[in-house]
């Protein structure tokens, strides 16, 4: 009786063991397929020897299986266990990270997103990924020492290669964030005129609000209301981010529904939440009754005063509003003194807790687009949720672009309160420790959560070489 169980059970775990065996080899296969694939897009000539070995690293390990919205899902997720946790598995991959705009920048050797080269680096370096997990049915799928080097090292040339010309001494030129250092093209003349249309009042319908009462350049670029009201007493509904270092934004708005500054500064003037004139028509009618403004427009835009003429100037300005030379930016540069020992210790735990891996680059935001409440329901907790909330998915209809925003600068970020899309959090501290929660899964100690944000006051910077202030 006892031999013939024995005998049950070595049959069954030889047959468990045979169809594991099938299973892999079967997954083997298939992602021999999807390699090909995936490869078969390579135009080689165009990409140096490390880009195409990075390249291969990425498609051979198998990180599209859960980072790609192209690729089809492996055979095994059609079983009903495997299919939710893969098609869990996929959609947090896919939230955290989405190879398929890299992969196309690798082929056509364009910029790579200095956000995908931070979170990419992190993993690597923090060995998270692939997940153990998706190890038992990828046998391959681990990185060695010498694709992770290989990695490593292409990671750290294309950084290279976008902030060549970055100030940074040594130990920090190859990091994520770098000091301010970029100028951008502006004509002094269309930048004067900008500057006097953005404290124009006559943009909006009933004469009381130019772009400043809301953007107040001596309050950090920002009205210090949760959601502003506009010229017609309409509420608005959403924080009002600063104009400072909105340069460094690779879309307007916290959606992104405006492509660059030009386009942005179309808006609000017609906007009924905001400005709330009638028309542009009516703003221009307006302007045109005023001589000098006519000619000192016809003086730089042949067109005279227009709607692309007025939003030019507008945006000309904005270029100029850049903010350097912050107390962390002169260590950056190489002065080890112009940081605290605590500050130092917020700057190492901002690092370690990943936050420059979406907060990146000069601006220390406003790359890419990010699901606030990664880790945790960020909009269960917080309760009340309108169609606001949903972010970029207003735009793109996207599933994976639910709650998605534009992730914010961090620079003069003491003057900016309050925070988040929706004002939740009124103090920088509160900022700090909802983050930590919900987009990194981690409860800071009252202790940490002091470092960094002593760490986030050293971001304040000059503009017009004098130290923005609370007060201006
Ligand atoms: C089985 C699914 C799966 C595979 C395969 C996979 N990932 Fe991930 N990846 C995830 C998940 C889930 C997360 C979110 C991790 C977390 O919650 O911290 C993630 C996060 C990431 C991140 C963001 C880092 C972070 O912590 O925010 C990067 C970068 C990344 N993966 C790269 C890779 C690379 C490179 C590979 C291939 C070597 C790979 N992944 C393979 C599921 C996967
Ligand atoms: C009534 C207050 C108000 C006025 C007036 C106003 N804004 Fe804004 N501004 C906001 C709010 C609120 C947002 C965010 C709206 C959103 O993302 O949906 C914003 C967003 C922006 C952004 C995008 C910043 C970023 O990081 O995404 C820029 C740039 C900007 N405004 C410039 C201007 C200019 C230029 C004017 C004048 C033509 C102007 N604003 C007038 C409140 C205002
Ligand atoms: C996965 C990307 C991501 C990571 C990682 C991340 N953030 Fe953020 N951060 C965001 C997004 C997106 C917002 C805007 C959320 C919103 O408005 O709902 C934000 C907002 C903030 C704000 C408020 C800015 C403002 O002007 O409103 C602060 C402060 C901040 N983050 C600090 C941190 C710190 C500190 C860490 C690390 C503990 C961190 N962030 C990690 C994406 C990220």
């Amino acid at each position: 009786m006892k031999k013939k169980t024995l005998k049950t059970f070595s049959l069954f775990i030889g047959m468990g063991l045979i169809g594991y065996t099938l299973s892999v080899a079967y997954v083997e296969y298939e992602n021999a397929q999807r390699i090909q694939k995936t490869m078969n897009l390579l135009p080689h000539e165009n990409m140096s020897p490390l880009g195409v070995q990075a390249y291969k690293v990425i498609t051979e390990k198998g990180c599209q299986y859960c980072h790609s919205q192209e690729n089809d899902l492996p055979f095994y997720s059609h079983f009903p266990i495997a299919k939710k946790w893969m098609e869990q598995n996929r959609h947090q991959g896919l939230q955290h990270f989405q190879l398929d705009p890299m992969l196309a920048a690798m082929r056509q050797e364009s910029p790579i997103s200095e956000v995908d080269l931070a979170k990419l680096e992190w993993a690597i370096k923090n060995r998270t990924m692939p997940p153990k997990s998706h190890l038992k049915l990828h046998w391959k799928g681990s990185l060695n020492n010498k694709e992770r080097k290989t990695l490593l090292t292409w990671i750290s040339k294309n950084r290279k290669k976008q902030h060549k010309n970055s100030p940074a001494s040594k130990p920090f030129k190859n990091e994520p964030i770098q000091p301010i250092y970029s100028h951008f093209s502006s004509d002094p003349k269309k930048r004067a005129l900008g500057q006097s249309l953005f404290h124009d009042i006559r943009l909006s319908s009933n004469n009381t609000l130019s772009c400043a009462s809301c953007h107040s350049l001596t309050r950090g670029g920002v009205d210090g209301l949760n959601a502003p009201k506009g010229a017609e007493s309409a509420q608005g509904s959403i924080n009002t981010p600063t104009v400072f270092n909105a340069v460094f934004n690779t879309h307007q708005f916290w959606d992104g529904r405006a492509e660059h500054l030009q386009a942005q500064a179309a808006i609000p003037p017609v906007d009924p939440l905001k400005m709330a004139s009638p028309s542009w028509k009516a703003i221009l009618d307006k302007l045109e009754k005023d001589a000098a403004l006519k000619d000192q427009f016809l003086a730089l835009y042949p067109e005279g005063i227009t709607k692309n003429s007025v939003t030019d100037a507008i945006a000309e300005f904005e270029r100029s509003l850049t903010t350097p030379n912050s107390r962390f930016d002169l260590f950056l540069k190489g002065n080890k003194i112009a940081l605290t020992e605590q500050e130092k210790r917020g700057y190492s735990l901002f690092k370690k807790h990943k936050c420059d891996t979406c907060h990146t680059g000069e601006a220390i935001g406003g790359r890419s687009f990010e699901v606030m409440g990664l880790k945790r329901d960020y909009f269960k907790d917080r309760g009340n949720v309108t169609d606001i909330d949903k972010g970029r998915f207003n735009l793109t209809q996207n599933p994976i672009d639910l709650h998605r925003f534009k992730v914010p600068t961090l620079r003069n970020i003491a003057l900016t309160a309050p925070y988040f899309h929706d004002a939740h959090a009124q103090t920088l501290e509160q900022a700090v420790a909802l983050m930590g929660a919900y987009q990194i899964g981690v409860d800071f100690s009252a202790d940490e959560i002091q470092k960094i944000t002593a760490y986030l006051k050293t971001l304040t910077g000059e503009y017009k070489g004098t130290t923005l202030s609370p007060s201006g």
